[in-house]
């Protein structure tokens, strides 16, 4: 059936808690513009709001035309609303520093005396660490807690599901970590004469580092604060997109928002002397919209292709009208 059964607006209705909206899809689909969309509609509807990337290539500051990075910055002429580009060099740096003050306790309590250098280079040198540090950025302002709404633009696709897969992983090897560093505290406490407790520093940052892991877990699985929504275009290559990427969300236990169809060309615009090209993409378009709408059943919005480029807050305002209709009309119609 091709009709929209929850716009994005009833879903916002039906999700009066909702606090962490995220999204995805192929680049070069929306996904930045339809953050902005979002945040836009939220902040008029008069909830404090903050729009964030942690992205190393940051569109922010291009999306609203203001410069938005390294700090959480008004948007000019937008009551309620923030943007903020992490500095995810900065991040970076500083995990560094973190991790190799990390190997020098673990090393001095496995009692090695090696460098802590080479072992900090090896931790560090490899594009996980690049993702850790981003979703470190994502949860630290999120636990804050500074606002109503947080709309992340977040990265492509197999970088995002790895961010949040990697919770799972981390706890299940902070775990692990916490379980021999006991074996191995109480063996000491076993065999050592003085009976001085020593502190622990590592054990302490794994039990604050459990505790951290497992509450953003919960705030990521949580129906009624977050959703994913992923955006796609009416074409072969961004629908086998994100219907992996929902796949990998329901294994995961995020919560799938919906799916948001975007540069949809408008049919009304076709005249019968209208050139080969625009019908022959509008035949094409069809095509894959029936795909759509067999495949998917929480389609929340489909969206024209305008004329031109979405930036600055107007043109957001005026996107917004569409992902966002009003209660009882039908969105994208
Ligand atoms: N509905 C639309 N009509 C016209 N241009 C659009 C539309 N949606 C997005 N764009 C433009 O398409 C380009 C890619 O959008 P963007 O949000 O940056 O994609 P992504 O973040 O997914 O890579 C941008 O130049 C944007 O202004
Ligand atoms: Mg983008």
């Amino acid at each position: 059936m091709s009709e929209i059964k929850q716009s994005l607006t009833d879903f916002v209705v039906a999700h009066p808690k909702l606090k962490f909206m995220f999204f995805g899809g192929k680049g070069g689909v929306g996904k930045t513009v339809m953050a902005g969309v979002t945040a836009m509609q939220m902040a008029q509807q008069g909830r404090r709001t903050i729009l964030a990337s942690t992205n190393p290539v940051h569109s922010l500051s291009g999306l609203l035309d203001q410069n938005v990075y390294g700090q959480a910055t008004p948007v000019k002429d937008v009551p309620n609303l923030w943007a903020y580009e992490i500095d995810t060099k900065e991040t970076i740096e500083r995990s560094k520093q973190d991790i190799k003050t990390k190997i020098r306790w673990f090393l001095k309590f496995a009692e090695i005396s090696t460098q802590a250098d080479a072992f900090v280079e090896s931790a560090t040198m490899n594009p996980a660490f690049e993702e850790s540090a981003m979703f470190e950025n994502m949860v630290d302002l999120m636990f804050k807690n500074e606002y109503d709404v947080y709309v992340f633009d977040t990265a492509p696709t197999a970088n995002a599901r790895r961010l949040l897969g990697m919770s799972k992983v981390y706890s299940m090897w902070v775990n692990k970590m916490v379980k021999s560093r006991e074996e191995a505290q109480s063996l000491r406490d076993l065999f050592s004469f003085t009976k001085k407790k020593e502190a622990d520093p590592l054990m302490e940052y794994l039990l604050s580092f459990r505790e951290r892991i497992s509450h953003a877990r919960e705030l990521l699985t949580d129906v009624e604060q977050t959703a994913f929504f992923f955006v796609t275009l009416p074409e072969a290559l961004p629908i086998a997109v994100i219907k992996r990427f929902i796949n990998w969300f329901h294994d995961f236990g995020i919560p799938v928002g919906g799916v948001v169809v975007n540069m949809v060309i408008q049919k009304d615009q076709l005249r019968p002397d209208s050139p080969e090209f625009v019908k022959n993409r509008v035949a094409m378009q069809d095509a894959y919209m029936e795909e759509i709408w067999r495949d998917f059943d929480n389609v929340r919005a489909v969206l024209p292709l305008f004329d031109n480029e979405v930036r600055g807050t107007e043109a957001l305002k005026m996107m917004a009208q569409h992902a966002f209709p009003q209660v009882g009309t039908p969105a994208g119609g």
